[in-house]
């Protein structure tokens, strides 16, 4: 008989809003153990019965699951003193109690794992208010999130100049648009890079309307020395604008935004098996914040608690390749964790990652079973089709159906695909609508969110579909067990020249609408 964890009484939550929130070791984001331990750990360990796809799977009870999911609301409960409802947003206690609640359930495996906290910056941008008056006229405009502030906090008043093409070079910017409101395209670049060149050409304010139908809104990104305060409309209103403008027409505009960017220092939590091959790794990760708005139980708990439960169930066991898991931070801030951690990764460590897997929503209420359709055709690292394939059959095997959904740069896979290491991933559904078809596939309701409360404050304990949470939580237990097992006949790393590297974050760039929940071109 192995020893069987109970989840819900590892931590005293109670004292998870007074607690200080790291050791002094864990800042200085060192390992856990020194060497004498790392050897009496292996020692430990070594012995048990090597992990396989069928026993790790059979570890797997919902109850376990949905205790780790109370543990998790609990945490978000922390942050009502300050924000009024519960919320793991990046910089509150919510989340700082969520890491807490991870690095104690991580502690309690005798050494099974060493983990450390990496700790990054990440910016996060407030709007307060804005306004986009075209001649006397408020235009239905949304702000960009991480858009500077207009000059001064205060509205400026200028003209309205069209910029042609589509903006994406400093050449389509005429003179006249220094001083002015530019009128931008959506499309072909990021929004970020529009807002760039305006600000490079003088523009006070920038306007980009959509190529597409309806409203525009999204991210700017990275905050850049020459952004310029810049807002989204739709189709229709820039249409009306340009054709104005076209009969020779003069807009006397005032654009207005208050807003502020922040930097707030975060961290990921990254934990490795001290049993395995320490050169061949297989990796996977959740995200540990929600937004703002609530508590995020199935965005991300369902993934993040799924991975923990797994942490737990693996150290029954022993693996030939290590296991790394990893809990991100700042994913709904635009995937800042991730990023941070696959950009900041030497060569060598680079090459020990022989894939990556992501695990971002898996309990849907009205959930399809999704597959990221990561492919060689498609241009992704080696391996990334592989583990798609492996996600089909593994399905099949469940017994359910299945989708393929696209990869399009909406979770944290994004900054493993441009380091060119192979990656995927599930899951059940976010603000995405669903079809006839996929409920004759999976049940549920058509012409609904897969995810009803997706970044909303009722994504709380009654916001999962035990069945889908179940039958993913099997499927992931499978991966890490078969890679855990063995990386025979998945292909091997290679390192990207720079050119290549160069070049794939390139193709992202276009290929990419997304980075996190948010458009970014
Ligand atoms: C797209 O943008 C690039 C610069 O990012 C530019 O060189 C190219 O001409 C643009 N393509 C079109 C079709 O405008
Ligand atoms: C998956 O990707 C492949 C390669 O790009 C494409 O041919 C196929 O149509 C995609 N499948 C779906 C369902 O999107
Ligand atoms: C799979 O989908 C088909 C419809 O495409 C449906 O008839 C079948 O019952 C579904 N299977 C399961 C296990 O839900
Ligand atoms: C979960 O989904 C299954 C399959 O659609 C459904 O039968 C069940 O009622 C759902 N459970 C909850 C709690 O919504
Ligand atoms: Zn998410």
């Amino acid at each position: 008989m192995y020893i069987k964890f109970n989840p819900s009484t590892l931590l005293p939550l109670g004292l998870l809003a007074t607690s200080t929130f790291a050791s002094p070791a864990l800042q200085k984001q060192q390992p856990i153990g020194n060497t004498d331990d790392l050897a009496a750990a292996i020692l430990l360990h070594s012995h048990k019965p090597p992990v396989t796809e069928d026993l790790l799977a059979g570890t797997i009870d919902t109850k376990n699951l949905l205790s780790r999911a109370h543990d998790l609301y609990t945490a978000a409960k922390i942050s009502e003193g300050h924000y009024n409802h519960p919320t793991r947003v990046i910089g509150s206690l919510g989340h700082l109690g969520t890491i807490k609640y991870i690095e104690q359930v991580l502690g309690t495996l005798t050494g099974y794992y060493r983990f450390h906290e990496q700790q990054f910056p990440a910016v996060s941008g407030n709007v307060y208010e804005s306004r986009l008056v075209f001649d006397s006229h408020v235009v239905d405009a949304r702000p960009m999130s991480l858009t500077p502030p207009t000059k001064d906090k205060q509205p400026v008043f200028a003209t309205v100049v069209a910029v042609e093409n589509d903006g994406c070079v400093e050449e389509d910017y005429p003179l006249e648009v220094k001083g002015a409101i530019a009128l931008i395209k959506r499309g072909n670049c990021s929004f970020g890079q529009k807002s760039e060149n305006a600000g490079i050409a003088g523009a006070v304010a920038a306007v980009i309307y959509n190529n597409d139908i309806g409203e525009l809104s999204g991210t700017l990104g990275t905050p850049k020395e020459h952004h310029v305060a810049t807002f989204g409309i739709s189709d229709a209103a820039g249409a009306k604008a340009l054709e104005y403008l076209a009969g020779g027409g003069v807009i006397d505009a005032s654009a207005y935004i208050d807003a502020e960017v922040n930097v707030i220092q975060t961290k990921n939590v990254i934990a490795q098996t001290v049993l395995g091959d320490q050169e061949n790794c297989v990796m996977l990760g959740g995200h540990s914040d929600s937004v703002e708005e609530g508590p995020g139980v199935n965005d991300d708990g369902s993934g993040s608690m799924t991975l923990l439960e797994i942490a737990v169930q693996l150290s029954r066991f022993s693996v030939n390749n290590c296991v790394r898991f990893s809990w991100w931070s700042g994913e709904e801030e635009g995937l800042l964790g991730s990023t941070w951690y696959a950009t900041h990764l030497t060569d060598e460590e680079n090459l020990k990652i022989r894939l990556f897997m992501d695990y971002d929503m898996l309990a849907s209420t009205n959930f399809a079973y999704q597959i990221y359709n990561a492919t060689d055709a498609e241009g992704d690292p080696k391996g990334s089709e592989e583990l798609r394939n492996f996600y089909v059959d593994g399905y099949k095997g469940l017994g359910v159906n299945y989708t393929f959904i696209p990869f399009d740069g909406r979770s944290d896979y994004v900054g493993f695909i441009e380091a060119g290491i192979p990656a995927g991933g599930i899951a059940t559904g976010a603000e995405g609508i669903k079809t006839a078809e996929e409920v004759e596939m999976f049940g549920g309701l058509a012409g609904q969110w897969y995810d009803p409360c997706y970044h909303q404050l009722c994504d709380d304990l009654t916001n999962l579909n035990e069945t889908a949470w179940g039958v993913n939580a099997r499927l992931v237990a499978k991966s890490v067990a078969k890679y855990a097992n063995s990386f025979e006949g998945f292909p091997v790393r290679k390192l990207d020249s720079a050119d290549i590297r160069a070049e794939r974050v390139l193709e992202a760039k276009k290929k990419w609408k997304y980075r996190g929940r948010k458009l970014v071109m």
